[in-house]
């Protein structure tokens, strides 16, 4: 006990000395728009039309959070349904039309504009029929289900995208978004077998970030017995030891960030996947979180960001969400009311300020690092700090 004691109090001093953020900067989200359909018809919104029923970015915006907000992270969703067409099926067969325009997006950011880029297929695991995600879709590598696409199709997917952005160490492979109700066994064969693929296919640097099941929740981490996502995503191997965990984490009385108020206490729910990512000498990055403009909720938000800040096991983040399609409405956190997004220049439907204006510019901006990263490739031991030039 005392030997512990002393250890952890070690731990205590020395671990937030070192702690540093290299990446932040706000998930891009709209590329994924347009295929929900209430009478959950499959095939609704597919192929879909690009700049009509869904967009990547919006460049100016883009602008706008390097230049004057001087983030260098941007996770940029897609679906996989409109990457690998039906027809085709998952797998290392492009809709070549979709991957230039979503390749316009990524080398824009990463190339133009010199900051990071994550490629997000926002599919919660599943591909086939995403007219009412997150719920819709057959679970990938369910073999019960004849329609559902394999694991090894799964690979071979992650492969062809990954060798597409070999030569590009600013491109971040985010394997899935919030996989959720499958067995965790079949999440780590998923992963595995993409990674396995991703460093097979030549992208031996490129940075990977993998999530765990139940929504990749940052205080469901622990949870769930045999199944929990902390009993499973440390037997993921990378050859080139450049894997770091996804987590999501909202701060709404269910973690679901729907709801305006700002109820759950994110240094308490975070604590124990922070003490699994240290036991595992993990880094991890927070691709999803966000609060509302209510009372009370800046407070808790800002306590996130200083939790990141202060816990060496975080190296990145990106808020949620901006991108070109949310008009009026809002992707988090105001029980369905349109407050607008976290996009520059978009407003509330009463023509308010929208959650950019009320949510990032004073809560969110002063918490983004002075130095980031700006030269080198993404790294779980990130890289040369700089202030934005
Ligand atoms: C490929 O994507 C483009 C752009 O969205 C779309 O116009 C076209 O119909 C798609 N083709 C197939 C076969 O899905
Ligand atoms: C990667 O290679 C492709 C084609 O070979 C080229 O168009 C692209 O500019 C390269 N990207 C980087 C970041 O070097
Ligand atoms: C796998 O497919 C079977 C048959 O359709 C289904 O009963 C089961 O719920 C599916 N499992 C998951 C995790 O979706
Ligand atoms: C990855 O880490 C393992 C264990 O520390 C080590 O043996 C191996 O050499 C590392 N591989 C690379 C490519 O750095
Ligand atoms: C953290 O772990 C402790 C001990 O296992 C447990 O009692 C607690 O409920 C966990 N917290 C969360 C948010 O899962
Ligand atoms: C939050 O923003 C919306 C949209 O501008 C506004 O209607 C609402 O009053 C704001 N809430 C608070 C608590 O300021
Ligand atoms: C950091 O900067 C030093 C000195 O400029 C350079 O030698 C090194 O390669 C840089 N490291 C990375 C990861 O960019």
């Amino acid at each position: 006990m005392k030997s512990s004691a002393v250890l952890s109090a070690l731990a205590a001093l020395s671990g937030p000395a070192s702690a540093t953020i290299y990446y932040a900067g706000v998930a891009e989200s709209s590329g994924e728009f347009g295929v929900w359909s209430p009478t959950s018809t499959p095939g609704t919104g597919l192929p879909g039309r690009f700049g009509v029923d869904y967009q990547f970015i919006s460049q100016s915006a883009v602008d706008t959070h390097v230049d004057k907000n001087k983030v260098n992270l941007f996770r940029v969703a897609f679906l996989l349904e409109r990457m690998c067409p039906l027809a085709t099926g998952l797998g290392a067969t492009f809709n070549e039309t979709h991957f230039s325009l979503y390749k316009e997006a990524i080398d824009y950011i990463t190339v133009t504009k010199n900051a990071y880029a994550i490629l997000d297929p926002h599919n919660y695991m599943r591909y086939n029929n995403p007219s009412q995600q997150p719920m819709s879709g057959s679970v990938i590598g369910n073999s019960s289900d004849p329609t559902a696409a394999t694991t090894a199709q799964f690979g071979a997917f992650w492969g062809e995208l990954a060798r597409r952005f070999a030569n590009n160490s600013r491109v971040i492979f985010g394997l899935m978004n919030e996989p959720h109700d499958m067995p965790s066994s079949l999440l780590l064969t998923n992963l595995q077998a993409s990674v396995t693929a991703i460093r097979a296919s030549g992208a031996t640097s490129n940075l990977i970030l993998a999530p765990g099941n139940s929504w990749t929740g940052g205080h469901a981490w622990t949870q769930g017995g045999a199944d929990a996502s902390s009993q499973w995503l440390n037997k993921l191997q990378d050859p080139s030891n450049n894997t770091a965990i996804d987590i999501h984490e909202y701060l709404d009385a269910d973690y679901s960030g729907t709801h305006a108020a700002c109820t759950a206490d994110p240094a308490a729910n975070l604590a124990n996947a922070t003490a699994w990512l240290r036991a595992n000498n993990l880094k991890a990055f927070i691709t999803e979180f966000g609060a509302s403009n209510a009372t009370g909720c800046s407070t808790m938000l800002s306590s996130m960001l200083d939790y990141m800040a202060a816990n060496d096991e975080y190296i990145g983040w990106t808020a949620w969400a901006a991108g070109p399609f949310w008009g009026t409405a809002s992707p988090c956190c105001t029980d369905s009311k349109n407050w607008g997004s976290l996009e520059p220049g978009s407003k509330a439907a009463d023509g308010g300020p929208s959650l950019y204006d009320t949510v990032w510019t004073p809560v969110i901006q002063p918490k983004v690092p002075a130095k980031l990263q700006w030269t080198g490739g993404a790294s779980v031991h990130g890289g040369n700090l700089t202030a934005k030039v």
